[in-house]
C-alpha cells in the first residue's frame, strides 16, 4: 500500500502473471480501466515477455513472480499461468499481503482451493476466481428471468453445449479447461450444489487427455443439468438452455443478436380433460443485452473489490464448490474409464472384433 493515499483517490496498481494466450486479454483490460495502473507483466518465458512487453511499454517486466511481490506499492496480482500452478501461485501473492485474482479453475484439488482461500481470510486481501461467464450481462438476465419466476416456479433443467475444434491441451482435459466455465454458470443458476454427479468420456487425440466429456449433475430442489464439453467438434457452440416449469430460455454466446432468447413454450393442463395436457407453443422474444466485454466487467469487479473492500462474487468459495463439483466430475470419469477398460479387456479375450 502506498503510505499516506486513500485507496480511493490512487490507482489500483496490478500486476498480470502469466502472458500466454489468457494473461494478455487480462492486462489489455485492466490497462483500459480508469483508476487502476497496469504495473508489472510477468512470465517465466523470454519470448512471452517481449511480446506482452511491447503491447504496454508502462508496464515493468519480470520474470519471477518474486521480484513483483517485492514491489511494496503493488496492490494485486492476476495469475494467468497453467492450472497446476494456480493454488501455489495464489498463496505467495496472498501471502504477500497483496489481492489476487486466480484464473479458473481456481485450483486442480479442493484441498489446494482451500490452501488458497485459508491465505486469503489470513492476510485480510479479497481472492477472486476468473469465472468470467458470471459476469456476462446475457448469464446474468438468465438468471434475473429464472430468480423471478419468468420461467415458471421451478426450473426443471438446464444443459450447456461448449463444443469447437479447439485449443487441444495437455495438461487438463475438456472437462477442466472448458467446464469450469459451465460448472460455474450452472451453480451461479442453481444456488445449490448438486447431490449426484456423473461424467462419461473419451481421449482420441491424446491418450489419457479426454476431448469429449459428458456430464450428468442431480441438485436437491430436483433441478438436472447436463453438459457436452468438446475441443474435437466442427461446430462452435457456447450456449446454455434453462427449462423451466412454464417457459423456456436459451443463451447463445456465439449468436451476434438475440443472445438471450425466451420462448413461451410448454405442457398446459387441457381443462376439458382429465389427465391430458396441450402444447403451448407461444410467443418468442429477445431481451436487450448490453454490448460489453464480459473480461471488462470482471476486471472491473476485481478493482472495486479491492477499493471498496468489497467481496467479489466468484470469491475463493466459490471457486472451491466449482473445484469440487469438477473433482467429483474426474473421478466419476476415471471410474467409468476403469469400468471400460475392464469391459474391453473381457470382449477382447471373448474374441469381440474391434474391442
Ligand atoms: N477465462 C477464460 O475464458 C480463459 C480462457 C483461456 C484460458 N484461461 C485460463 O488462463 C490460464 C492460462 O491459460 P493459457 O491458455 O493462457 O495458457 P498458456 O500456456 O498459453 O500461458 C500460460 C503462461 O504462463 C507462463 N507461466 C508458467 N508458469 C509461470 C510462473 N510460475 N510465473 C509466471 N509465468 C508462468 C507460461 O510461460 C505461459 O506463457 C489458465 O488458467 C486457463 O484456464 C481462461
Amino acid at each position: 500500500m502506498i503510505a499516506g493515499a486513500p485507496m480511493s483517490e490512487r490507482p489500483i496498481r496490478i500486476a498480470v502473471a502469466g502472458l500466454g494466450y489468457w494473461g494478455p486479454n487480462l492486462a489489455r483490460n485492466f490497462d483500459a480501466i480508469p483508476g487502476c495502473e497496469l504495473a508489472w507483466c510477468c512470465d517465466v518465458s523470454a519470448p512471452a515477455r517481449e511480446r506482452v512487453g511491447a503491447r504496454f511499454p508502462a508496464a515493468r517486466l519480470a520474470e519471477d513472480l518474486d521480484q513483483v511481490l517485492a514491489d511494496e506499492t503493488l496492490d494485486a496480482v492476476a495469475v494467468a499461468t497453467p492450472v497446476p500452478t494456480h493454488a501455489e501461485l495464489a498463496v505467495r501473492v496472498l501471502e504477500a499481503g497483496k489481492h489476487c485474482f486466480v484464473e479458473k479453475p481456481l485450483a486442480q484439488s479442493v484441498a489446494d482451493a482451500e490452501v488458497a482461500v485459508a491465505a486469503a481470510a489470513a492476510s485480510g486481501r479479497s481472492l477472486m476466481v476468473g469465472h468470467v461467464l458470471e459476469y456476462h450481462p446475457g448469464v446474468q438476465q438468465l438468471k434475473e428471468l429464472a430468480g423471478s419466476g419468468e420461467l415458471g416456479e421451478q426450473i426443471y433443467y438446464i444443459y450447456g453445449n461448449r463444443l469447437n475444434l479447439g485449443k487441444l491441451r495437455a495438461d487438463e482435459n475438456a472437462l477442466w479447461s472448458l467446464g469450469a466455465h459451465d460448472v460455474s454458470v450452472v451453480l451461479y443458476l442453481a444456488e445449490e450444489e448438486p447431490w449426484e454427479v456423473l461424467a462419461r468420456g473419451e481421449s482420441y487425440v491424446r491418450g489419457g487427455v479426454e476431448d469429449v466429456v459428458f456430464c450428468f449433475l442431480r441438485f436437491p430442489s430436483g433441478l438436472s443439468a447436463h453438459l457436452h464439453l468438446s475441443w474435437l467438434d466442427p461446430h462452435k457452440e457456447r450456449r446454455f438452455t434453462v427449462v423451466g416449469s412454464r417457459r423456456m430460455a436459451t443463451f447463445d454466446d456465439m449468436a451476434l443478436e438475440g443472445k438471450l432468447t425466451v420462448y413461451d413454450k410448454g405442457f398446459d393442463e387441457d381443462a376439458r380433460t382429465y389427465g391430458e395436457y396441450i402444447t403451448r407453443s407461444g410467443s418468442i422474444f429477445c431481451p436487450q443485452i448490453p454490448s460489453v466485454e464480459p473480461l471488462r466487467l470482471e476486471c472491473e469487479h476485481f478493482i472495486d473489490c479491492i477499493r471498496l473492500g468489497l467481496r467479489p462474487r466468484s470469491d475463493g468459495a466459490s471457486g472451491v464448490r466449482v473445484v469440487r463439483v469438477l473433482e467429483e466430475l474426474q473421478r466419476s470419469l476415471e471410474a467409468s474409464a476403469r469400468e471400460a477398460g475392464v469391459r474391453r479387456g473381457s470382449m477382447r479375450e471373448a474374441g469381440v472384433r474391434g474391442a
